[in-house]
């Protein structure tokens, strides 16, 4: 009789079917040993977790998180992101280069790895910048999941677009994509015309248009030219070049044209949208939240292509694009927004917002697994290590009281950003317990794990 650790019993279980109703998930260790139908197994002396009613997932991973760690500590650290994510149902979080050092040679990013050891409740990696072409080999050795360009540099603050990282010269552009292709790790980019962002930028200063509103609107001048313009080149350079592009920052209905497009031609393109975008993105919801939405605002037709973008497959992943600025930071926003740093906590929350939004028919259910878990980890090199729910996987799941509702402000705000910007928004959708390599790390709402347990998460073929 086989042993187990832990099983998650009766739930309705994302497999590769896609959800089947009445399974038992059984844990040998930090790995998935069986899936059976319910009861159909001795559980012996396993830990069980009665998942009956109850729905699980994989667990979620966000290629797209920043984590200010080294150089912003006083945003966020791995600690406090890694909280926010075992809270939010997220089992690996992937970190940004815009730190301080940042992340721009394999030295520098050996050192983050080991600052990391220790600190992290749940597995996680890092996408270092791939500005200097000689260090992009020595950066695919160390394991990480994929490289990330910004093509934009912001003009009335430094952070968080600084200065060295924003590169839109084509010419530059394409030399990064040779070489990342070469690694076999995907090269994400911001996309960005820097030229028109500019032009845009000058119009608005010296008409003194200052504020949320004309900042958040201000790539609706020339109808989204700025990201349209931006992605169509991409597209291009990825064509004659070759190579894993995924475009981050889906927003407009022309982007995820271009992208449908280039996925029917057969490139090698992958696209994420943000939660900020999706949850945030309404005038509404600037209106009301100001410097603490933004992110952007987008037109009513914009959005609807992006939902449409998920629902046909055209957008493969959902980034958090958690960008954790403090209270204080983002006040400045009311007055003078071009000044004040962009950004929104998302990583305990946006899954319960999907989960919500499948309750209002804008995505299915298994669309929400599929952007935040299965994509991310087919493109990035994590599965079948994760992103799915098989024998010999990491025994990483989510339970999620799918029908519970629930008003969201109570809980303890882990990023240290120290807000929640969907506070006393009541939503349907409840995350009962996170469990990573057959560890519960959090239960309904409250971090349960240390520091310490999280892990790098290499792709596989790097292992
Ligand atoms: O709004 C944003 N904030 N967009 C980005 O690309 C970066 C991020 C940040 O780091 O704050
Ligand atoms: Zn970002």
């Amino acid at each position: 009789m086989s042993s187990y650790d832990l099983a998650v019993t009766g739930g309705r279980v994302w497999t590769d079917s896609g959800f089947v109703d009445g399974l038992d998930v059984l844990v040998s260790g930090e790995t998935i040993a069986e899936v059976v139908p319910t009861g159909s197994a001795s559980l012996g002396s396993a830990e069980v977790i009665d998942a009956s009613g109850r729905v699980v997932i994989p667990g979620v991973i966000d290629t797209h998180s920043h984590h200010r760690d080294p150089g912003f500590t006083h945003k966020e650290d791995i600690t406090s992101a890694s909280r926010a994510a075992a809270a939010g149902g997220v089992t690996v979080t992937v970190g940004m280069p815009n730190v301080d050092p940042p992340t721009t040679t394999a030295a520098l990013f050996e050192k983050l790895l080991e600052d990391f050891r220790g600190r992290s409740v749940v597995d996680y990696n890092h996408n270092p910048s791939p500005t200097n072409l000689g260090e992009i080999p020595g950066l695919a050795a160390l394991g990480c999941l994929g490289f990330k360009l910004f093509m934009v540099v912001d003009g009335k603050r430094s952070y968080p677009h600084m200065p060295g990282l924003g590169i839109h010269d084509h010419s530059d552009i394409a030399k990064i994509l040779e070489q990342t292709r070469d690694t076999g790790r995907p090269l994400m980019v911001h996309p960005n015309d820097q030229a028109l962002l500019e032009l845009i930028e000058h119009r608005h200063w010296d008409a003194d248009l200052m504020g949320p509103e004309p900042y958040s609107k201000a790539e609706w001048m020339f109808d989204g030219v700025v990201w349209n313009s931006a992605v169509a080149t991409l597209i291009e350079i990825q064509r004659g070049i070759g190579g894993k592009l995924h475009v981050l920052h889906m927003m407009s209905d022309r982007t995820v044209e271009l992208i449908r497009r280039a996925k029917a031609d057969g490139q090698d393109v992958t696209a994420e949208v943000n939660a900020f975008a999706l949850f945030l993105a309404n005038w509404d919801e600037v209106a009301h939240l100001g410097p603490y939405a933004l992110g952007r605002c987008l037109k009513d037709e914009w959005r609807a292509a992006l939902w449409a973008g998920i629902a046909d497959g055209t957008i493969d992943v959902l980034g958090t694009d958690h960008a954790p600025h403090t209270f204080e930071e983002k006040k400045s926003g009311w007055e003078n927004m071009w000044a004040t740093p962009t950004g929104t906590p998302q990583l305990q929350h946006y899954v319960i917002k999907l989960l919500d939004a499948s309750h209002r028919g804008l995505i299915t259910l298994e669309d929400v697994v599929r952007i935040t878990s299965v994509e991310p980890a087919r493109r990035f090199g994590l599965a079948p290590r994760k992103g799915v729910i098989a024998p010999g996987s990491d025994a990483d799941l989510v339970v999620v009281d799918y029908d519970r509702e629930h008003t969201l402000g109570d809980e303890p705000v882990y990023s240290k950003a120290g807000y929640n910007p969907y506070t006393d928004e009541t939503v349907k959708g409840f995350l009962d317990a996170t469990v990573l390599r057959g560890r519960v790390v959090a239960r309904d709402g409250f971090v349960t794990a240390e520091p310490g347990y999280g892990q790098q998460a290499k792709p596989v073929s790097a292992m």
